[in-house]
This record gives structure tokens, C-alpha cells and sequence, in this order.
């Protein structure tokens, strides 16, 4: 684990998540995106040794990929004390091949062959420079994949975070106060995110198994040259 330089000037507000997907199952609630995201991950995770999420909220996906890769190292980053209790104490505490840190992920960067996070990025006013500290302790050809909010999205943001039409409108980025604070991208915002935190994308799409939401992913390697 290396502690990380960067300091943000807005992130999250920490209370506001402790009772986010607390104890949720896979495959219940949306199943169709559950299935997508889970066979996506198990598809890298089979190439890819020591796995990170950053943001892991209550474990959900960890367990799922401990229980079936025994022989990977999974990392967890919280910083909730309700979720990260939770990861531990219930969820994962069977599991030998999780280590988790209660910590700010902005403030630390962990020793990977892959890493990911799933609606984290967003709540970082800096986000490159966050991602970049990730990507620096990426091993070479390492994998991250990340899934966003989608500004594009323009119904589903308008009727959830009561914006105006005109406050989408042509926008690259707008700032709300979900959790505290979060940003929304477009399609060309984030992959140029992406890109100057120093990764290549592989694949970027819009996640239609999450019919609501329709959050962007992105799976991209780490750039050596
Ligand atoms: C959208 S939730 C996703 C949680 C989990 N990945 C899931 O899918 O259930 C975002 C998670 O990131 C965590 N988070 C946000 N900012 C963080 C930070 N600076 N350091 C560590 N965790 C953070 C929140 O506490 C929350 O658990």
C-alpha cells in the first residue's frame, strides 16, 4: 500500500454512504447488469493475480470473485466505517484471500495486476489525478475498469437529481450534490479522464443492463510507453 499525494478539493460526504447496498444480494435486484458485471470481471480476474477495488462499499463484489478465483489476492478500499465493518466482520470475514483498508482511496494506491471501481470516480473533483495515483501502481499490462453515471442519460438525470434540461445541455460535465458531491460526464469526458490518468481504453460502453441508470464502463490497460 503506498499513500498517494493527491488532495482533492471536493470529494463525497462519508456519513451519507453508510447505509449504501448494505447486504444486498447478487443477482436480485437488477440481475441482468449483476450477471453482465460479474462475468466481465471473472473474465479478467482470470488473467490477473492481485485485484483492488477501490470504493468496495460492503463487499458485494469481492466475495463473489474471492469465492471464485481462491487463488488471487483481493484488496478492498473503504472509508465508511458502517460498510467497511460490515465487508469485514460479516460479508467477507471467511474469506482468506481479502485484505481489506479502511481508508480514503484518494489517499492511498495499492500494488495491482487489476483494479476497479463502480460509481466511485465521480465523487473525486479531481478525478484524473486520483485515477493516475492508482494507474502508477498498476503492474505493466494492467487492467481497470470503471463504471460512471452517464450524463447523457438526460430523462432518468433530469427526473432523479431534479435538473433542468437546460442544465444538461450541451454540458460535458455538471456537478450535483448527490452524496455531497458528484459529477456527471459525458461519453467523451470520461474516456478523456481515462486517458490522462495515463490508460488506453479497450472497451467503452453504455451498460444497458442497467435499464434505469445506464451507467458508462470502461475497461482499459495501463500505457507503458
Ligand atoms: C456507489 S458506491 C459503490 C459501492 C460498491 N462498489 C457497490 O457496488 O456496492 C461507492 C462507494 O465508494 C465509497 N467511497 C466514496 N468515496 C470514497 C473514498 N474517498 N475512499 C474510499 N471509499 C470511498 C463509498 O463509501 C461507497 O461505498
Amino acid at each position: 500500500m503506498h499513500s498517494s499525494k493527491v488532495t482533492l478539493k471536493r470529494q463525497s460526504n462519508k456519513q451519507a454512504w453508510s447505509t449504501f447496498n448494505l447486504g444486498r444480494k447478487l443477482f436480485t435486484t437488477i440481475p441482468a447488469f449483476d450477471h453482465y458485471l460479474t462475468d466481465l470481471l471473472s473474465e479478467i480476474c482470470n488473467n490477473k493475480q492481485r485485484v483492488v477495488e477501490y470504493g468496495c462499499g460492503d463487499g458485494i463484489w469481492l466475495e463473489y470473485l474471492a469465492q471464485k478465483f481462491p487463488d488471487n489476492q483481493f484488496v478492498g478500499v473503504e472509508w465508511t466505517d458502517r460498510l467497511y465493518e460490515y465487508a469485514k466482520n460479516i460479508r467477507l470475514k471467511n474469506l482468506q484471500n481479502i485484505k481489506l483498508y479502511h481508508k480514503d482511496a484518494t489517499t492511498i494506491s495499492v500494488d495491482c495486476d487489476f483494479f476497479y471501481s463502480l460509481g466511485v470516480l465521480e465523487h473525486f473533483s479531481d478525478a484524473v489525478a486520483v485515477l493516475k495515483s492508482w494507474t502508477e501502481h498498476l503492474a505493466p499490462n494492467g487492467f481497470a475498469l470503471t463504471i460512471v453515471p452517464n450524463l447523457l442519460n438526460t430523462i432518468y438525470n433530469m427526473q432523479r437529481f431534479q435538473l433542468t434540461l437546460d442544465q444538461l445541455k450541451g454540458k460535458k460535465e455538471v456537478v450535483h450534490n448527490c452524496y455531497g458531491f458528484e459529477q456527471l460526464w459525458s461519453h467523451n469526458t470520461i474516456l478523456k479522464i481515462v486517458m490522462e490518468a495515463g490508460l488506453e481504453v479497450l472497451l467503452f460502453r453504455v451498460v444497458e443492463e442497467n435499464k434505469k441508470e445506464r451507467p458508462m464502463l470502461i475497461v482499459a490497460f495501463k500505457r507503458e510507453i
